[in-house]
């Protein structure tokens, strides 16, 4: 089979196509037949590593989110079946060789979900780390929701800073999917039409300034729930305009350094600070937000592509390099990998 292999840390040169060794799931395991590979910065900075182009512990393939159809399962294997169409999450998470850049991967059971079949590979490839990310930034608040669906954040407002972010984008739609109000911060207006196409009721550019005051023209007693993708920057924003014990879903800090609190006014609001890792979820938040992306599919509620507010850039896997390079230069939309036919 043909797979995109590194062995040592470093640009997106050392990318590489060879042919491999089909591999054969253990015990707990399904083998996935890949069609749709999606890359999330994620992939370039494991890639990347610390920089110093040190040689990776073993052969490396990149990518953590994918689709495909299982074609092979281990023993003691009950939730997916031979043919099904699934997303995968975590590929390549603590596993060697296992990301979703080659036409098959070997992943644990838990990490493969069936896909509903309205839903197509580039949806299920756009899922795992945008979804479940903002699934968890989303169900972190004091007093709930621990689980999202209909109904679910109704009365509260959910300020979504970055709403053209592949994470974002999935935030706009989970939280509207939930019954959310919800405010998204772009920096441009061609993002703001993503953001509303994404489902935003309110969006502001982040660059005009009087971003507090157009925040609390719609949210006079505050947000409840910010996910924030640029925690340093935007910091002092996110303190004033925090409704009295909302939460602050941290999952980025791009184009910041430090995150600086201000002490005194986030003591009053008895704010809440939850940072949010993907990797260390564990396995019930995981399970979570697995089971309430798919009834959001189910409902339609995840769509992808320029209509929906993610534009997607498609390269075929010979061209991973390019994919990886496009998500590192920041593209706008979602970057997928044709894996097979
Ligand atoms: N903790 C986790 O588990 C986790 C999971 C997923 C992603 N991440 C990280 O989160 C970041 C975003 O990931 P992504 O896939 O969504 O990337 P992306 O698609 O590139 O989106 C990032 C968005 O953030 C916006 N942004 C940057 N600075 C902003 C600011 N000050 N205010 C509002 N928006 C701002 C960018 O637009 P403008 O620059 O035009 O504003 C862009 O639309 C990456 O650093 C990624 O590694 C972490």
């Amino acid at each position: 089979m043909k797979s995109i292999v590194y062995t040592r840390h470093g640009s997106a040169d050392v990318l590489r196509l060879e042919e491999r060794e089909l591999p054969e799931p253990a015990a707990g395991e399904v083998r996935v037949r890949i069609m749709v590979s999606g890359v999330n910065p994620t992939d370039w900075k494991k890639r990347v590593g610390a920089g110093d182009g040190a040689a990776t512990e073993a052969p490396s393939v990149p990518n953590q989110d994918g689709a495909g159809v299982v074609d092979a399962v281990g023993e003691h294997v009950g939730t997916v079946a031979v043919g099904d169409r699934v997303w995968i999450l975590l590929a390549a998470h603590e596993r060697v060789g296992s990301g979703t850049a080659q036409q098959y991967t070997v992943v644990p059971a838990e990490r493969v979900v069936v896909l509903p079949d309205a839903i197509g590979f580039d949806e299920g490839a756009s899922l795992g780390v945008p979804a479940i990310t903002a699934h968890r930034a989303l169900t972190v608040a004091e007093g709930g929701p621990a689980r999202l669906g209909p109904g679910a954040l109704a009365g509260r407002t959910v300020l979504v800073s970055g709403g053209a972010g592949a994470v974002g984008h999935a935030a706009i739609q989970l939280a509207r999917w939930a019954g959310a109000t919800v405010i998204a911060t772009v920096s441009s207006d061609a993002k703001g039409a993503l953001a509303t196409a994404a489902g935003a009721q309110h969006v502001l550019d982040y660059t005009l300034g009087g971003l507090a005051a157009d925040i609390r023209s719609i949210a006079p007693e505050g947000v409840d729930i910010v996910v924030e993708v640029a925690a340093g920057v935007n910091a002092a924003l996110n303190t004033s305009v925090l409704r009295i014990g909302a939460t602050v879903a941290v999952y980025g800090n791009d184009k910041g350094s430090q995150l600086t609190l201000d002490f005194r006014p986030n003591l009053e609001l008895n704010a809440r600070y939850q940072f949010v890792l993907l990797y260390s979820l564990g396995l019930d938040a995981l399970s979570s937000a697995t089971l309430d992306i798919t009834a959001a599919l189910g409902d339609g509620a995840l769509p992808v592509g320029e209509s929906a507010g993610l534009p997607l850039h498609r390269f075929p896997l010979e061209q991973t390099a390019d994919a990886h390079r496009a998500v590192e230069s920041g593209i706008v939309g979602k970057v997928l990998i044709d894996v097979g036919e």
